[in-house]
């Protein structure tokens, strides 16, 4: 990784409005399922940020032609893919590479697809369920050398599975995507009920297949004999509003969130409720306003599986909750070593404990700028949340992670008031080696 730096200014407040991106976990399944065509895919709400880039990059070098078509807007056409064999660098270093084996299964009847990367909270992040998935629908699967390959005997057949512990949300998808041309019904028990995997179903079923119930903990799938070309709008994006919620929170201030469906944000809500934060939500007009006078009570928070609090707002919330007047516990029960930036917020001052997959945590009255590393994605975020709100100048380091997942996040943070520059590399963008993305009004990033 390079080492690129914001060097955040703290102690303004943010006040304003902003949009909010498109779903990062949602375009990481729905980019990959546009393989599983030969017709062309419209998809609209496409956040520009690293990961994307990279499975562009991979969609490409496998012969799709993907073309920018607006802002957020793109058009995939995978009908020159005549390979099911994904073995790239770009594999290893985003997690979502693992739904080409699910896409490229519906598609061809197997795939040989590198084993993905993805951030790393510090523990193991596992694929039985997909394999298992994969497996109780005919596959064989072996993994050698880092490449994982799916063999049918003349395709996939329909299945029961039921998924083990808690409901994977890569598994559910994964097994979702190979089933829509699986013979029969496929029937998918405790399944994840994340909203990305109600949107991604949307788009098979647009797409020709037959998928019912996500959004519930039983998915049915039968079986269709071959997908066609679809148009799509992807959902908001729940955490990037629940970031810019938490940062509310802790530097006080009023922000109104446009473009989010606020049902979606409920459990974040509920939360920064408890803790004195005002949460005022426009159901019909996609919106929520947060305001916050900087003042935060203490609470506990655990994170689940949707509907429950999310993990991907973890170290944010547990940022907050550093600057509470009283004593909070976190515990995450999803990635329970998802801790690691809190040793990067004690240099600030902050005082918490970690015990297995709690956080106990002192709340303090500031924070203190000072020279911090993000260690991945939302930790990344959760240390800009840290320094936004600190008295002096923090420098956070290795903002690619947090370029992985939030869509301009320093331009959209400096236009509600916070002073915030950027050094060091560029992240990838998507719209590298297009030209004309002025038309599109794409904003350049600045080095
Ligand atoms: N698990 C297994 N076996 C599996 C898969 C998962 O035991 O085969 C366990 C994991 O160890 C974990 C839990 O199940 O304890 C949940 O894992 P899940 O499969 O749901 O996670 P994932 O698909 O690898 C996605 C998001 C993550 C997010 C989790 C949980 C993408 C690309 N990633 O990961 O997002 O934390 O779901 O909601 O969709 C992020 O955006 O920062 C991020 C890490």
């Amino acid at each position: 990784m390079d080492n690129s730096t914001y060097i955040i200014k703290g102690g303004l407040s943010l006040n304003g409005s902003v949009a909010i991106s498109g779903a990062k976990n949602a375009a990481a399944a729905i980019i990959p399922a546009a393989l599983m065509t030969d017709g062309s895919c419209r998809v609209e709400n496409i956040p520009d940020i690293s990961d994307n880039a990279k499975l562009f990059k991979i969609l490409r070098r496998m012969g799709a032609q993907i073309t920018r078509v607006g802002r957020d807007a793109w058009d995939i056409d995978c009908s020159g893919v005549k390979t099911h064999v994904a073995v790239f660098d770009e594999m290893q270093q985003i997690r979502s590479s693992y739904y080409l084996v699910g896409a490229l299964l519906a598609r061809f009847g197997r795939a040989d697809v590198a084993m993905p990367g993805g951030c790393n909270f510090g523990g193991p992040r596992p694929i039985d369920q997909h394999i298992k998935g994969f497996t109780a629908l005919g596959a064989k699967i072996e993994i050698n050398n880092g490449v994982l390959t799916a063999t049918t005997d003349g395709g996939l057949h329909s299945a029961n599975v039921l998924l083990d512990g808690i409901p994977s949300v890569g598994a559910t998808i994964n097994i979702m995507f190979a089933a829509t041309t699986a013979d029969g019904l496929t029937v998918i028990e405790n399944a994840a009920r994340e909203p990305h995997i109600v949107d991604a179903a949307q788009f098979l079923n647009l797409m020709g297949a037959d998928v019912r119930g996500a959004g519930t903990e039983t998915i049915k799938i039968r079986g269709a004999k071959k997908l066609h070309g679809a148009a799509h709008t992807i959902i908001p994006d729940q955490i990037e509003a629940g970031t810019f919620m938490a940062a509310v929170a802790a530097t006080g201030g009023e922000v109104e969130l446009t473009n989010v469906i606020p049902r979606h944000l409920e459990c974040i809500s509920v939360k920064l409720r408890e803790m004195g934060i005002v949460v005022d939500e426009f159901a019909g007009e996609g919106r929520v306003v947060v305001k916050s006078s900087g003042k935060i009570t203490p609470t506990d928070v655990k994170t689940l599986p949707y509907p429950g609090f999310p993990t991907d707002m973890q170290p944010q919330i547990s940022t907050v909750l550093t600057l509470a007047g009283g004593t909070s516990r976190v515990t995450d029960s999803v990635w329970e070593s998802r801790f690691r930036y809190v040793d990067e917020l004690t240099k600030m001052g902050a005082r918490a404990r970690i015990s297995g997959a709690t956080a106990t945590i002192d709340g303090v009255r500031k924070l203190t700028g000072a020279t911090i590393k993000a260690t991945d994605l939302r930790a990344g975020a959760a240390l800009v949340i840290a320094g936004l709100a600190a008295h002096g100048t923090t420098t956070v380091e290795g903002v690619e992670y947090v370029e992985r997942g939030y869509e301009h996040f320093v331009e959209k943070l400096n236009s509600l008031g916070a002073d915030v520059s950027r050094s060091g590399y560029v992240s990838d963008s998507m719209s590298e080696s297009i030209a004309g993305d002025a038309a599109f009004g794409v904003p350049s990033k600045q080095a």
